[in-house]
């Protein structure tokens, strides 16, 4: 694709990347991915932002041909979907010095053996003279690596972002169109890589608040013609209170643990919960980091196999984990044939979970009415405890 002009000397450059299906060989990209570079022309200087995934490489320098000249590259983020082809722009542009945080330097160099004298080093809040455009550098750690910066084009005020506010959208649509969409596949993105960070994400918001912005350019999927939509709903991922959802992860065996899980959802929603329910054999991850972002209480439902949790639920205890959503409450469900340390085992795997964990139900072989009785009362304490703290009001509880 060609590079499309966004307004006056300011363009978008990269690719759009239809058949990528993994990121990081573990994030699922359902509908591909794009890598936006932009290219800024002030009536002095030219400056590159961003690059593309190397193996797209020929289409940014293809894009590149008939720009003699490149004075600035601007490197937000090291990781080597934006940074990859910095390298290949370099050996273009020799005169063209590489601007990125000092932490951006250090990786840039250890990750693409970029030579430190092409580097210039911008602190927070610096500001950059292109002739009658002015860019100004703002440092915004932990989204999700640690070197992370944005850049605002004052005259313009458009905001370059890199992964910040980024989805994973392959589309030749350059501006978001249909809003319902793309919330889902920023979801997806914040779930999946920014979660964990989102104390550090609560505080660069608040640095872009004072900033007047007409428009976001994010270095994945579409730019953002009316950026309150993205920056409300990263407002509510992080600071909305958990809502009224029990997230149910499970994987079963011999159905045992299945009939528990159907039980238990049933019995979930019969008191007014609301249940997320992932199969762990088929389902997609994304969607299951998806429902962790708002849901008030994690379950996870296995059975017991080499005297542990199932590989699987493992995994999602794991997942859980390493995502640190904001759930309050969580518990254990499944059948066992003899014994062994399920509960234990998964309880050990979530030291970063805030949560209180609710007695675990766990049955030896089908499960019994008692086993269906313990499943009620666990029901019932999770209702109570989403009451006691306002996720559940009166009105949402079922006639
Ligand atoms: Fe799109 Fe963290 O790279």
């Amino acid at each position: 694709m060609k590079a499309r002009k966004i307004k006056d000397r300011i363009y978008w450059m990269g690719s759009v990347d239809w058949d990528r299906r993994l990121f990081d060989s573990l994030v699922p990209l359902p509908d591909g991915t794009s890598y936006n570079a932009y290219l800024v022309e002030g009536s002095e200087k030219t400056v590159l932002l961003d690059s593309v995934d190397p193996a797209m490489a020929d289409e940014l320098m293809g894009q590149l041909e008939g720009i003699t000249k490149i004075d600035y590259i601007i490197s937000h983020h090291a990781e080597q979907d934006h940074s990859g082809t910095i390298p290949q722009v370099l050996e273009k542009y020799p005169d063209a010095r590489l601007i990125s945080t000092p932490r951006a330097k250090g990786m840039l160099i250890d990750l693409l053996r970029i030579p430190e004298e092409s580097f210039i080093t911008v602190k927070d809040g610096d500001t950059l003279s292109l002739g009658d455009k002015t860019l100004k550098f703002i440092h915004t750690p932990w989204v999700h690596w640690p070197e992370t910066m944005v850049t605002y084009l004052e005259e313009d005020r458009i905001l370059f972002s890199c992964d910040f506010f980024g989805s994973h959208i392959a589309t030749t649509d350059l501006y978001v169109t249909d809003e319902g969409r793309v919330y889902e596949a920023a979801k997806r993105y914040y779930a999946e890589i920014m979660m964990p960070f989102r104390n550090v994400i609560e505080k660069n918001l608040g640095k872009l608040a004072s900033y007047d912005i007409e428009m976001i350019a994010p270095s994945h999927g579409q730019i953002y013609p009316r950026p309150a939509f993205i920056i409300d709903a990263y407002r509510d991922w992080i600071l909305g209170p958990p809502r009224n959802t029990a997230v149910l992860p499970y994987v079963s065996m011999h159905g045992s643990t299945k009939q528990m899980v159907d039980y238990l959802v049933s019995a979930l929603v019969e008191r007014g919960v609301g249940v997320e329910q992932f199969n762990l054999e088929v389902t997609d991850t994304g969607k299951l980091a998806m429902a962790l972002v708002d849901a008030a209480t994690i379950v996870i439902g296995t059975p017991t196999i080499l005297t542990g949790p199932h590989p699987y639920a493992a995994y999602a205890a794991f997942l859980a984990n390493a995502l640190r959503p904001k759930a309050k409450f969580l518990s254990i469900i499944g059948s066992y044939g003899w014994g062994g340390k399920t509960v234990e085992t998964l309880a050990g795997m979530i030291p970063n979970l805030k949560v209180e964990v609710i007695d675990p139900v766990l049955c030896k072989g089908v499960p019994s009415e008692g086993d269906f009785k313990a499943l009620d009362e666990l029901a019932a304490a999770i209702a109570e405890k989403h009451k006691e703290h306002n996720f559940l009001s009166e009105d949402t509880i079922p006639i």
